[in-house]
């Protein structure tokens, strides 16, 4: 979603602002603003449509002085990506930016209409700068305009304001959107998440729900939801700063694709030694009669994935839902549920929601990549994936260490359960050591699979198959090609095919068929000559015993390595994510922003 950053700065800071909101591009990038208050006092703001690098050729012509400043990468939700819709949003002597949903907008902008304020835009953000302006008009001081706005607010959100005349000022607000305070040398910085502020300061107090920051550059004045002052610890944050830079990868899905055997290697290594699996809190799954997995997107395919290990291998009832139907059904959940969230960012809104209609009715852990995000914040229990920053909007290692750290939550169950064999429990835990070096003879496949999506790239739409744990992942190799090729594909249980969506195929149709020698591949055999008997293309992507039983009569294999049954879903993510990246380039798409999409979805 939406980016926020903010500066309190000694020297000019639309550059330092600029080079903030790249590095919070990734959240949106449909328009970018920056508003400084100039030294006369008064705001002043650049605002462009599109990508950032709009905003920067602006600043070049138009430069924008100041000291201090606000700034906003947009993922539109109210009114089309254009400049008058682009934050900051200036009503008379206030400047905001926003990332979030105002729900009462409407509300309000009728009464701020009736009491003679001019809309010029079709945000909800704009209500925020027109109520904080009918407030400093009636008298307040900004502070106080400041908090007699939140008050009338109802969504989630985060916010920031500067006024006119006030050079050491800037107010931040915090609810259900992330924000983070930065502390520099006599500077103060806001973002909407560390990364942001890594290049100024390693020194971040995360705001919590419902706080709202007065900053000025001697620090910062945290009040809570109540209006009580509070402190905040400060804390000091190490981010690696290779994770901030793409390492001679032409783009960030490349390099995060890469980086998955090491950081596989480290999610294992965290959690399991020799022959024992160690969390950071103990679940007790020997009192547990019942799983729930709550996720959007790639992380509910991970969930979908892990549903056949948990049932099969620790004889555990799992139930999956995606995150936005999940709490309107009002599912009953019993103290004895395991209630699991997992996403890579932590803060996306559908599944924070989710948690919270669990919070108290079940024991909540989450599976997540940003440790201090509100869904690990607000989980019983957190369980890091250790992917490192996801940059890349359409997620990869984040989505393999989800995997890796479900299935070993799933062997945790099975042991506590009494569901496996110790010498079993040990074998399995060796193969999973064993994967990171699987997943690098996979990456090794990637020329074979570039000259499979070339060929693809012609098509106008795509099926994936895939039987038992696999059909997740068809689902999921069916998501990653459409979000960054465009190219319309669909996953399907490979078993389903003959229900009906068998009418689409003819020989336009590529069919990908995920197919480890499992105890199914028989099966899904007989489905791929269902498809080869009405003209379809085959990709069988399976290992060499599969390649030499069915691969004969397919237009295209790729083999990959021979793995251990259960750990397939893991290592045939592999060529699911490099079809797709082919592909992408091969239509010359923009692979790490794919249009319309924001990683970190913090709207319903
Ligand atoms: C697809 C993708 C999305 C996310 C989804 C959930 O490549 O990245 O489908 O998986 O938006 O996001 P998180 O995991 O941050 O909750």
């Amino acid at each position: 979603m939406c980016g926020i950053v903010g500066v309190l700065g000694t020297h000019e800071v639309s550059p330092i602002i600029l080079e903030a909101l790249k590095r919070l591009e990734y959240r949106g990038y449909d328009s970018a603003g920056i508003a400084t208050v100039r030294g006369d006092g008064k705001l002043d703001r650049r605002r462009a449509v599109g990508k950032l690098v709009n905003l920067s050729d602006l600043l070049v012509h138009e430069p924008l002085s100041g000291k201090a400043g606000i700034g906003h990468t947009r993922w539109a939700t109210h009114g089309a990506p254009s400049v008058e819709n682009a934050h900051p949003h200036k009503a008379g002597p206030v400047a905001v930016v926003h990332n979030g949903i105002i729900e009462n907008y409407a509300e309000l902008r009728t009464e701020l209409a009736a009491a003679g304020y001019a809309f010029e835009t079709q945000t909800d953000t704009e209500t925020v700068a027109l109520l904080a302006q009918s407030f400093l008009e009636s008298g307040l001081p900004p502070r106080r305009a400041a908090e007699a706005t939140m008050a009338r607010l109802t969504g989630a959100f985060a916010l920031a304001f500067v006024f006119d005349n006030e050079p050491d000022l800037m107010i931040a607000a915090r609810r259900g959107s992330p924000l983070a305070i930065g502390y520099g040398d006599g500077e103060m910085y806001l973002g909407s998440d560390a990364i942001a502020l890594a290049p100024m300061t390693d020194r971040i107090t995360y705001l919590e729900e419902g706080d709202m920051a007065i900053l000025t550059r001697e620090g910062a004045t945290i009040h809570d939801g109540e209006g009580h002052e509070v402190a905040r610890a400060i804390k000091q944050i190490a981010i690696d700063p290779t994770q901030l830079e793409k390492g001679g990868h032409r783009h960030w899905m490349s390099k995060e694709i890469a980086e998955q055997p090491g950081v596989l290697a480290d999610a294992i290594a965290h959690y399991a030694s020799e022959d024992a699996i160690k969390l950071p809190q103990d679940i007790d799954f020997s009192g547990i009669d019942r799983v729930v997995m709550i996720a959007c997107g790639t992380a509910f395919y991970a969930c979908q994935t892990a549903k056949y290990w948990f049932e099969k291998i620790a004889r555990l009832p799992v139930e999956v839902d995606i995150a936005s139907e999940f709490r309107y059904r009002e599912p009953p959940i019993g103290p004895n549920t395991l209630a699991v969230f997992v996403s890579q960012s932590g803060e996306t809104a559908d599944t924070l929601a989710a948690l919270r209609y669990c919070a108290g009715k079940a024991r909540i852990a989450s599976v997540v990549n940003v440790s201090e995000s509100s869904i690990a914040r607000e989980s019983d229990i957190a369980l890091p994936i250790l992917a490192g920053t996801e940059i890349g909007v359409a997620s990869t290692k984040a989505f393999t260490c989800q995997l890796t750290v479900l299935h070993l939550l799933a062997l945790k169950a099975a042991r506590d359960r009494g569901q496996i064999e110790p010498a079993i429990f040990g074998e399995m835990l060796r193969d999973l050591r064993a994967l990171p070096g699987l997943i690098n003879q996979a990456l090794a496949v990637g020329p074979d699979i570039r000259e499979t999506a070339f060929a693809l790239s012609e098509a106008e739409d795509i099926l994936f198959l895939g039987r038992g744990q696999m059909y997740p992942l068809a689902l999921e190799g069916a998501l990653k090609l459409k979000e960054i090729s465009y190219i319309h594909a669909e996953g399907y249980a490979s078993g389903e095919l003959k229900h009906g969506p068998i009418a689409l195929i003819d020989d336009s149709v590529p069919v990908i068929v995920m197919a480890p020698t499992d105890e199914l591949f028989d099966k899904t055999v007989s489905n791929m000559q269902e498809v080869m008997a009405r003209h379809g293309r085959i990709v069988l992507v399976t290992d060499a015993d599969g390649a030499a039983t069915a691969g004969n009569d397919t237009w295209r294999v790729l083999t990959m390595p021979t793995a251990p049954s259960q750990l397939a879903p893991i290592l045939y993510a592999i060529p699911a994510q490099l079809l797709a990246y082919h592909t992408a380039i091969a239509k010359g798409t923009d692979v790490d922003q794919p249009r319309n999409l924001a990683k970190s979805v913090t709207v319903e």
